[in-house]
C-alpha cells in the first residue's frame, strides 16, 4: 500500500483522508493551519440531499444541471447527487448537530431548487459538520494511520518520467523543508487570495494550486467565478449572510421612485428571491442601484433556531439589527466553479495526482447551486481516496517540477485589484484585455495561474452563468467546457466539447 498525501485539511481533505485511513492507508494531511482554520468551517446555508418527499437524486441531478448552465460533467453530478441522501445520514450519524424536524433532519429550500433539499444546522452548517469530521478524522490519528503536519505548505511537487511521485512541503514557521512520497490528493480550496475581496478565508491564496498548475496540471472553466448576491464589505472582506436568511423569508430590494422595488419576485416569479445565484448577481449589476436585504419579515422564533449566526454577524461585523433594518448588500467572490481538470476518478492529467473539493472543476459547471459545495467536498474527496488506492503511487525518483517566485506585496495588490476589477460580474473584452496586460507587465512575480483564468475568460465569448461578457449577451449554441496549461510562462488555452446531458433548459 503505497503512502497517500492530502494537501488541505478541509471538509474535502478530510474526507479524502478518513476513506483512505479506514481501508488501512496511511495518510499524511498537510495543511498551513488546522483543520478548525480551514474555509469549510466557514459555510452557512447547509448541504442538498434528495431526502424530502417527492424529491429525488435524479431531481437534485436535474436542478445541478440546469444552474450550471450544462457545463458540469453529468456522470459525475449524477454520483454525487445519488450519493447525497448516505452523505448526510452518515453525518448525523457521526454526531453533526443537524436541525432536526420530528426524527428526521429538517430541510430548507436553497437557491435554484424548486423544493426543499438541503439539510442544515442553523446558519454554521460547515461548522457543525467541521466538528463532527474532525472527530472521526482524530479515531485514525490516533491509530497512527492519520499524520498531521500543520503548518506546512506546498512548495513543490516532485514527478518522475511516469506521473507525480509525492511532494516537497515547508514549514511555515522555520522555513524547513520535507519531502513526501506518495500519491497526492489536492483539496487545495478556492483561489481567493488572486481577488481583493472575498467571503471566504483568508488563507486560500491559490498559492499550491498555482504550483500545480505550473507542474503541469491543467485548468478547467476558470473563468466562472461565483458571486453571491448577498455579501457586504467590512475591513478587508466581505461577509456572507446566507441565502438562507431568503429561504426564511429575506426579500431583496432596491428604491425606484423613493420605493422598494422587489426586483427578484418581478423578474422570477417562480423562485423569486431564491432564483441561482448567477441570475440574482446579473440582475443586480444591471440594476446599478444599492440593493437592500430585508429580513424584518423574518420571527424572532426563526432567528433563534435557524438563522442565530446571521443574526450574530449582522450585528457584530455590521453593527446593524436585521430584525429592525433592511441591510445594505452588493455581490461579493464566494466560490470558484473552475479548477485544476479532473476525470471522473477526480484524477488531473498528472498521474498520481488527484484532487477534490473547490480546488478542482467538476461538480457546478457555469454557477453552482448553493448547498453543493458542502456535498461536492465530501464526496470528491471519497473518489479521490478510492482513486489513489486503487491506482497505487507511480513509480520512479520524483524530481521538484516547478518554485513559484516570492511575490512583492505591491505585485500582489497590483495582481489582486487587476484580477478583480477585469473578472467582475459583467465583464467585456476591452477589460479583459487590459487584464492580460497588466497581468503580463507583472510577469514573474504573478502565478501563471492569475493570467490562464484572464485567458480563459477573455477566450469565453458567451455569456453562460457566473460569466456575463456585455460585448456576448447570449450563451453560444456548442456547449464546451476550456481547458489552459502551462507552457513555461505561457499559457495554452483549448476548449473541449461538453458531455451531452439529456438535460434541457
Ligand atoms: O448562502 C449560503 O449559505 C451559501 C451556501 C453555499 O455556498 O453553498
Amino acid at each position: 500500500m503505497s503512502p497517500i498525501v492530502v494537501l488541505g485539511a478541509g471538509l474535502a481533505g478530510l474526507s479524502a483522508a478518513i476513506e483512505a485511513a479506514e481501508n488501512g492507508y496511511e495518510v499524511t494531511v498537510v495543511s498551513p493551519k488546522p483543520s478548525e482554520r480551514a474555509q469549510s468551517v466557514m459555510a452557512e446555508g447547509g448541504m442538498n440531499a434528495a431526502l424530502g418527499e417527492g424529491d429525488s437524486p435524479k431531481r437534485h441531478f436535474e436542478d445541478t444541471i440546469k444552474a450550471g448552465r450544462f457545463l458540469a460533467d453529468p456522470e459525475a453530478v449524477m454520483g454525487m447527487a445519488n450519493a447525497a441522501p448516505g452523505i448526510a445520514r452518515r453525518l448525523r450519524s457521526l454526531g453533526t448537530m443537524f436541525n432536526i424536524r420530528g426524527d428526521e433532519m429538517d430541510l430548507r429550500a436553497f437557491g435554484g431548487q424548486k423544493t426543499r433539499r438541503t439539510v442544515f444546522a442553523q446558519s454554521s452548517t460547515g461548522k457543525q459538520i467541521m466538528s463532527a469530521v474532525i472527530q472521526e478524522a482524530r479515531k485514525y490519528e490516533f491509530k497512527g494511520l492519520i499524520r498531521r503536519l500543520s503548518r506546512h505548505a506546498l512548495s513543490g511537487l516532485l514527478l518522475s518520467g511516469n506521473g507525480c511521485t509525492g511532494c516537497e512541503v515547508q514549514d511555515v514557521y522555520t522555513g524547513e523543508s520535507l519531502s513526501l512520497a506518495g500519491s497526492v490528493i489536492a483539496a487545495l480550496g478556492g483561489m481567493n487570495g488572486l481577488f481583493n475581496r472575498y467571503t471566504g478565508s483568508q488563507d486560500n491564496t491559490g498559492a499550491a494550486t498555482a504550483i500545480l498548475f505550473q507542474s503541469g496540471a491543467s485548468l478547467a472553466n476558470g473563468e466562472f467565478i461565483q458571486y453571491h448576491p448577498t455579501t457586504a464589505a467590512i475591513p478587508g472582506k466581505r461577509i456572507l449572510i446566507s441565502e438562507a436568511a431568503r429561504s426564511e423569508g429575506g426579500r431583496l430590494f432596491c428604491l425606484k421612485n423613493g420605493k422598494p422595488f422587489y426586483f427578484m419576485e418581478e423578474k422570477d416569479p417562480e423562485l423569486k428571491n431564491l432564483a441561482p445565484r448567477d441570475v440574482i448577481t446579473r440582475e443586480m449589476a444591471f440594476l446599478g442601484e444599492q440593493a437592500y436585504l430585508d429580513l424584518t419579515p423574518i420571527s424572532n422564533d426563526a432567528f433563534r433556531t435557524r438563522l442565530s449566526g446571521t443574526l450574530e454577524d449582522c450585528l457584530t461585523y455590521l453593527r446593524l439589527d436585521p430584525r429592525k433594518k433592511p441591510i445594505p448588500v452588493e455581490p461579493g467572490i464566494h466560490y470558484f466553479m473552475g479548477g485544476l481538470l479532473v476525470d471522473i476518478r477526480h484524477q488531473t492529467n498528472v498521474p498520481g495526482l488527484y484532487a477534490a473539493g473547490e480546488c478542482c472543476y467538476q461538480y457546478h459547471g457555469a454557477n453552482r447551486l448553493g448547498g453543493n459545495s458542502l456535498l461536492g467536498a465530501i464526496y470528491g474527496g471519497i473518489i479521490a481516496a478510492r482513486s489513489a488506492m486503487a491506482d497505487g503511487c507511480p513509480t520512479g525518483r520524483g524530481k521538484v517540477a516547478f518554485v513559484q517566485e516570492t511575490q512583492p506585496t505591491q505585485d500582489r495588490l497590483a495582481m489582486q485589484n487587476a484580477m478583480s476589477s477585469g473578472l467582475g460580474p459583467i465583464r467585456d473584452k476591452a477589460g479583459l484585455e487590459r487584464l492580460v496586460n497588466t497581468l503580463e507587465r507583472l510577469d514573474k512575480s504573478v502565478p501563471l495561474l492569475a493570467k490562464a483564468i484572464a485567458i480563459s475568460a477573455l477566450n469565453r465569448k458567451e455569456s453562460r452563468g457566473a460569466h456575463c461578457r456585455s460585448d456576448f449577451p447570449n450563451e453560444n449554441s456548442e456547449i464546451k467546457n476550456s481547458v489552459a496549461s502551462a507552457n513555461g510562462r505561457e499559457v495554452l488555452f483549448s476548449a473541449r466539447e461538453a458531455a451531452n446531458y439529456g438535460v434541457h433548459a
